[in-house]
This record gives structure tokens, sequence and C-alpha cells, in this order.
């Protein structure tokens, strides 16, 4: 395999151990070690990285070889690797900037930064000169515009920026766009450890919600005693790292705490500590019948090689991003490695998409789970209100079992959450209506729960005759959706956030309604069951299952007037009572279109099979959003 030529920006503790781990895991076998989150990453292992430029500020460290510079002070972590190879990396003195706190000088020269009396390099022209591939960013917190710098370096240089600082720059979108635009990858921002406090904390926070424990306050407290910890008594450059450690353990809960119920952040520099963190978790909590119930957890490591693992992945996979020619910030990589990702994840959906990621799939998080940022909508693709179709018995899905289809777990949520989050985050929708039938009480509890998590409202219907047909459930729904544009959904239909967005982007005409479609043939997943049509320019001219000529696959989303309803009347007086059977009496009428949404992800989970594919796709994402 060939090398990964990387370039460290700020030679302290957190260099120091990344470079003592190159080596531990070069002269021990990686797979058999402890300590690696991936000891391969498509075909790279942590000895493929290769240091070819170091950047720093301290008289101490600059103009001294590398090797050298990681043991100096102030450095102070752990020396778990001390012989170290020989290398020609001399580190080269930076531009200051925002880097050094004011306050250094009061602490003794063992303990605090020295300035190097030493002329800046011009960094972009050393990445480019080494030929460094990948910049990894360890400034001190608060420092603005040396991270600013080192990013602007990047994208002059095409380097790859892996940001372990909590200053926004994968997740701010303008940076995030430049970077896009010049086709450079990033992972950012702010590392999380690999067992630090923030993931704990971060997991606690879930554990109590999935168990139903109301969480009314928490506290994280840390104390250390490295530059890190120093450099944060300055209460002026923490604002960054407490929001972002403080986001990073919110994103995780079903509703964001109050301000002042949640502390996160660093309480205190003990000199004595060295390198070694501790954090102070406090949880407060109520469980069955409002019980108060209270968790503390008192966690020790050491900081710095606790986050030198993650940063040894983290540079493989931009360095994939950077072969495969991708550019901006890798999501899903960011969300596994990251506090502050530009998306932020459940840490299971993360580290499933990263490993799809480096199996070569796309390292977009096509589906958002809860509490992640949503697409951005314009205002013209809004649709406020949906329509799900959650009746039926799903008696294909579970032959054993009376589980109804909504619940059907896939991917870390069930089938109800992913179409109320699809359709959320992709065309804005927030209020739903559900046609119920099958467990209805049990489907009601759940669209109930699913709506307080994200957010929305749902209503529900339940025709008489559902088991006659789904027409007969839609019809439930006439009075509640009167004059409405809606789009329609079936539930057990997954998609991927482009769909609806590319249907309601196309013209609706009065009374009529659009069909979302594939016309990709060969590529429909169980073609036998799929309902298909023919059509005829934009319009449908037939619609069923048993077509033996036909253009195009229903999708099962379509975007309505309330014209539909007055057709499955009709349908319905026949003694016909299938949604198709409206359908096919709007096409009559020249009131039904189809969408062309080939392309976009979809499938009709009918059986175990379509709900292995669909856990394969929505824990790997092979597409992306939009
Ligand atoms: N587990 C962890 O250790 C962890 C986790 C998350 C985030 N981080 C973040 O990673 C960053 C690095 O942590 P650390 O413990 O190595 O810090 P550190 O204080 O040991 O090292 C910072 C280094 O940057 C140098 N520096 C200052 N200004 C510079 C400039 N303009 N150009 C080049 N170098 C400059 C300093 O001389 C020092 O060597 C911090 O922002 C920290 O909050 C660390």
């Amino acid at each position: 395999m060939s090398k990964i030529k990387i370039a460290i920006a700020g030679v302290g503790n957190c260099a120091s151990s990344l470079v003592q781990g190159l080596e531990y895991y070069r002269t021990n076998n990686a797979a058999d070690s402890a300590g690696l989150m991936h000891s391969d990453i498509a075909g790279h292992g942590p000895a493929d990285i290769e240091v070819v430029a170091a950047f720093d500020i301290d008289r101490r460290k600059v103009g001294k070889p590398l090797e050298q510079a990681i043991f100096a002070h102030p450095n102070c972590t752990t020396v778990f690797q001390q012989a170290l190879p020989v290398s020609d990396v001399i580190v080269s003195m930076a531009p200051v900037l925002d880097g050094i706190a004011d306050h250094m000088d009061d602490y003794d020269d063992d303990r605090a930064f020295r300035i190097a009396d030493a002329e800046p390099v011009n960094v972009a022209e050393v990445l480019k000169e080494t030929g460094a591939e990948v910049l990894v960013c360890y400034m001190p917190v608060g420092s603005e515009e040396a991270v600013q710098h080192y990013a602007e370096a990047c994208l002059d240089a095409r380097v790859a920026m892996v940001n372990c600082v909590p200053v926004f720059i994968a997740s701010d979108p303008d940076w995030a766009e430049r970077f896009r635009e010049a086709g450079v990858p990033i992972v950012g921002d702010d590392i999380k450890s690999q067992v630090g406090a923030t993931i704990v904390h971060r997991t606690l926070g879930r554990l109590f919600n999935d168990r139903g424990v109301s969480l009314d306050r928490t506290y994280q407290l840390n104390t250390g005693g490295n530059t890190d910890f120093l450099n944060m008594l300055e209460k002026s450059r923490l604002k960054s790292k407490k929001k972002s450690k403080t986001q990073s353990v919110q994103s995780q809960l079903d509703e964001a705490m109050e301000g002042d119920d949640i502390h996160i952040g660093p309480s205190d520099y003990v000199p004595w500590q060295n390198d070694n963190k501790v954090a102070f978790i406090r949880m407060e909590g109520r469980g069955f019948g409002d019980v108060p119930m209270h968790l503390e957890l008192r966690l020790s490591v050491e900081d710095s090689p606790n986050s030198a693992g993650v940063v040894i992945d983290a540079l493989r996979c931009a360095k994939l991003g950077l072969d495969r020619g991708i550019g901006g910030p890798l999501e899903a990589p960011s969300s596994y490695y990251m506090k502050s990702p530009p998306v932020q994840v459940r840490d299971h959906a993360a580290r499933i998409s990263t490993d799809a990621f480096i199996a070569g799939k796309s390292p977009t998080l096509a589906f958002a789970q809860p509490n992640s940022r949503p697409v951005k909508i314009e205002d013209g693709d809004r649709v406020e209100t949906a329509l799900i179709l959650a009746a039926g018995y799903g008696s294909r899905l579970f032959p054993n079992a009376s589980l109804p289809k909504p619940l059907a777990p896939v991917a870390g949520a069930t089938m109800a959450e992913w179409v109320v989050q699809t359709l959320k985050d992709s065309v804005g929708t927030k209020r739903f209506v559900v046609t119920l039938g099958h467990e209805a009480d049990m489907v009601r509890a759940h669209f109930e729960s699913v709506a307080r998590r994200n957010d929305v409202t749902v209503e529900f219907v339940q025709s008489d005759n559902w088991e006659a047909g789904n027409g007969a459930s839609t019809l439930a729904a006439a009075e509640l959706l009167a004059n409405e544009r809606f789009v329609l959904t079936m539930c057990d239909h997954l998609y991927d956030a482009s769909l609806p967005m590319r249907l309601v982007q196309d013209d609706l005409q009065s009374g009529g309604m659009r069909l979302a479609v594939d016309m990709a043939k060969q590529a429909i997943f169980d073609v036998d069951d799929a309902t298909k049509v023919t059509i005829d320019g934009e319009n449908i001219r037939e619609i069923n299952k048993e077509l033996a000529d036909w253009d195009a696959a229903d999708t099962g989303v379509m975007y309505c007037t309330d014209g539909l309803f007055d057709a499955l009347r009709q349908a319905s007086a026949d003694g016909e009572h299938g949604l198709s059977d409206g359908l096919r009496r709007l096409a009559r009428d020249g009131k039904a279109q189809v969408s062309d949404v080939t392309g976009s992800w979809w499938l009709d989970v009918d059986t175990p099979e379509a709900l292995r594919m669909a856990e394969e796709f929505l824990a790997g994402s092979a597409r992306s959003v939009g």
C-alpha cells in the first residue's frame, strides 16, 4: 500500500501520542494489538501513515527533529513508545496568530508555551513542497484564526484536513462549501476520544431516553493538568469547546435540555494531573412513577492517547476521500470520529455508515437519525401535510408474529420513524395523518411517540372496511385533507430524501395527482410484485400489477390534491377499493401524471429479504440526499 503523507499542526501532547502510536503499531502487529478502532481501513494500516511535515511555535520544538520535539516541555503525556526512528522532519515555525493565550506567561516554563524567536514559514508552501496529503490540526482551544489559517493552507495546497479542534470548519456551511468546491475532503470538528467523557455521556443520555427515564439535570466536570487544560483557564477561549461538548451530548437526547439543566465543560487545571484527565458525570432523572434516580460516574483516562487512535482512523478516511475524488466534509467519518460533525447521528449509526464508506459507498449520511440537522428546504418545496397508509397486515414480513409493519425495526429505527423523518427532513412535512387498521392501538401509540420525538403532529383515521383495500383506508382521510395538497406514502415503502424532493418539484394540476415512478426496470427489487405503470408523455395510461408491457414502477409515493378522494368515491361506488382503482379513474380524466425519480433509492419492504436489503442500505447509505 502507498504511504499516507501527513502534516501535523501543533506538536503538543496529542501529536506526541499520535507519533508514538504510529511506531507502536508499526512494530506491534496492528490486528493483534489493543486500542485501534480499525486495524485496516481499505488496505491502509497505521504503519502506512508517514509524517512529512510538522508546525509549532514553541522554542523547545521549532527547529528540532519531530521525534525529539514530541517529548519536549511542556508536553507531559505518557511515553508508551520511547524508541522512535530518526526522521528528517524538522518542526517548522508557524505563524502564531491567536495560538497562545496571554496567561501562559504566568506559569513556569515547564508547564506553559514559550514562543520561538524564528521567522514563520508559509504553511501552504511547506505542504506543497513536502507532498503532504492530509493535515491534522491540533491547535489550542480558542485559536480561531490559527485554525482558519491552516484550513486556508489546506485549500491552497489541496491537502485534506482532519480538524481535531473545536473551531467550526467542517460543520460551518460556508467553510464546508469551500472544501466541496475545492474538491478537498475534511473530517471534523473536535476529535471525539476513544472512550472519553463525551462518548460516555452521549451513550448514557441515550440509555436514559431509551429506557424511558426522563433526564432532568446533568453535569460533566473535567479536570486535567496538561497545556490543553491550562489554556482553557481563559474563559474567553472556552466558548466553542463548551458548545461542542454540550451539543454533542444534547444531540443524542430525544429533547434538548434547558440551558440551566445541563453543564458540560473543562472545569479546572490541576498541574499534578499532567495528561491524566478526570471526568465527573452526574445525571439526575426520574423513572417509573416519577421516582427519582441519580447516576454518578468518575472516568479517569490519559487524555492524549485516548484521542490518537481515533485520529489514526480519521487520517486514513481523509486519504480515502482524496483517492476517491470527494470534496467537502466526509459526513459519515465526521459523525463517528468528531464531537461536532456537520450531521449528528447516533454513534452506532455513525459506525455503520463509516464502515460502509470505508467499503466504498458514499460518505454521506443519506438518512439522518433523530436530532440530526435537516436538509435545507426551500419554501416552494415544502409540503405541510402527509398521509401515511399504515393499516395493512404485514403477514409476508412477519408470517409468525403479529407485529404491525410500521413497527418493524430497520437500521436502528422503525419503518414509521423512517417515513416520518424522511418527509420532515426532505419536504418539511409537519402534519401527518395516519390510517389505522391492523393492531390500531399499537400503531397509534407508536406514531404518537414518533411524532413527539420528531416535533410533528399526528392525526389518525380508521375506515370501517379498511380490509377491503388501501383505497378504502385513504378515503377515510378525505375530511381531514379537504382542500389540501399532501404527500401520500405507504408506511412499508422506504426511500431516500431525494425522492419526495424531486416529486414535489413538479407541477400539480388542480384536482390531480402525481405518482413518483422509477424507470430503471432492470434495477427494480422484486419486479414481479411491483405495481407497474404505462405512461404517455407525463400522463399515466394504466396502472396495474399484472401489466406485461410497462414503462415504470410505482414507488408508493404520490403528491396529491383532494381530487383523489372524488376518484376513490367513484371507484368505491363501483365496488373497487384499491388506491390504484382511484388512480385509474384520475388517469382517464388526464389528471394523473408521473414524476420520474429514477436514481433515488426506494424499496417496498414486503418480505424479510427486502427488510435485509433496507437494513443494508439504510445502515450503509449507498446514495446521497438530494
Ligand atoms: N483527547 C484529547 O486530547 C483531545 C480531544 C478532543 C480535542 N482535543 C483538542 O486537540 C487540540 C490539541 O490538544 P493537545 O492536548 O495536543 O494540546 P497541546 O496544548 O498539548 O498542544 C498544542 C500545540 O500547539 C502549538 N501551537 C500553538 N499555536 C500554534 C500555531 N499557531 N501553529 C502551530 N502550533 C501552535 C503549541 O505550541 C502546542 O505544542 C486541542 O484543541 C484539544 O482541545 C484533544
